[in-house]
């Protein structure tokens, strides 16, 4: 079986790893022993755990999970040269990790919440020669895409990493909305929960415009919420969410 080598002992190390645990050998690598030992239990497999501080990832493929801001220190703990790096720190481009960390190749990966219930939409990009293997990697973890460059992932982190929150928004006020009508709380958030799940599988099969197409019946009640939310410029203020975002993102 093929190793990958974890740099980092976090919740994104342990939704991967999850995925990964049974067509991969696990190393984890991180700067507490209890702390790997509190991640091996979770995993509920066997893994091989060593400390940072002079740990040599010669030739090795690395899935560094580790926060931005530790990447500088990190690879001042580490020696030899690694094979691959995928990364999947934040806004941290493949330029950064490569002056810092001795590898041949690099792959950033952007997952997102929904890792933890392998359900990520995760996209991918850099060095081409890794395209397969990272498409097979993270797809243990949910859906992938990769993308042509860096700012194309930017722009998708600015879609799919923030995207959670944006639809939170849409789902609590849409259960705020029925509560304001009378309903009672907890069989609004249940109603608006079954709604999610069903929507999550219809929208893979068919287009958002034949989805509302197919449920706007003329002059009926559908039509009439929907045009409130127009009213409310939805659209505009979810372009402009998505913008406003990969702005931030270019800032950091
Ligand atoms: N969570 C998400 O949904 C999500 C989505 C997309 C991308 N990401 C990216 O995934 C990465 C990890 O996120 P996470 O949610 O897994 O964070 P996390 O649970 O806080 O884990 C961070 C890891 O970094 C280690 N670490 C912190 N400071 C360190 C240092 N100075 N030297 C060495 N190791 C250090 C921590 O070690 P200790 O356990 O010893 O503190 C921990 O293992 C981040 O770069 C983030 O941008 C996360």
């Amino acid at each position: 079986m093929k190793t990958i080598t974890f740099i980092g002992n976090g919740n994104m190390a342990l939704s991967i790893a999850k995925g990964l645990k049974h067509n991969y050998t696990i190393e984890v690598v991180g700067r507490d022993m209890q702390k790997l030992h509190e991640f091996e239990e979770k995993l509920g497999i066997e893994i091989r755990k060593y400390l940072l501080d002079g740990f040599d990832v010669e030739n090795k493929s690395i899935m560094l999970c580790v926060k931005p801001a530790n990447v500088a220190e990190v690879a001042t703990k580490l020696t030899g040269k690694a094979n691959i790096i995928y990364s999947v720190l934040a806004g941290t481009g493949i330029e950064k990790i490569a002056q810092h960390l001795r590898t041949n190749a690099v792959v950033r990966a952007m997952p997102n919440l929904a890792a933890s219930v392998a359900k990520s939409m995760t996209t991918l990009t850099g060095d081409a020669a890794f395209k397969e293997e990272a498409l097979e990697l993270f797809s243990a973890i949910g859906s992938t895409r990769w993308l042509g460059s860096e700012k194309e992932i930017d722009i998708a982190t600015a879609l799919a990493g923030s995207g959670p929150a944006y639809l939170a928004l849409v789902a609590e006020a849409l259960a705020d909305g029925a509560v304001k009508q009378g309903l009672k709380r907890d069989d609004a958030m249940a109603i608006m929960q079954g709604l999610f799940g069903g929507f999550g599988e219809l929208i893979q099969h068919i287009h958002p415009a034949l989805l509302k197409d197919g449920v706007m019946s003329p002059g009926g009640t559908t039509a009439a919420g929907y045009a409130a939310l127009e009213d409310g410029n939805v659209r505009s203020a979810c372009i402009n969410a998505v913008e406003s975002a990969y702005k931030k993102a270019k800032e950091l």
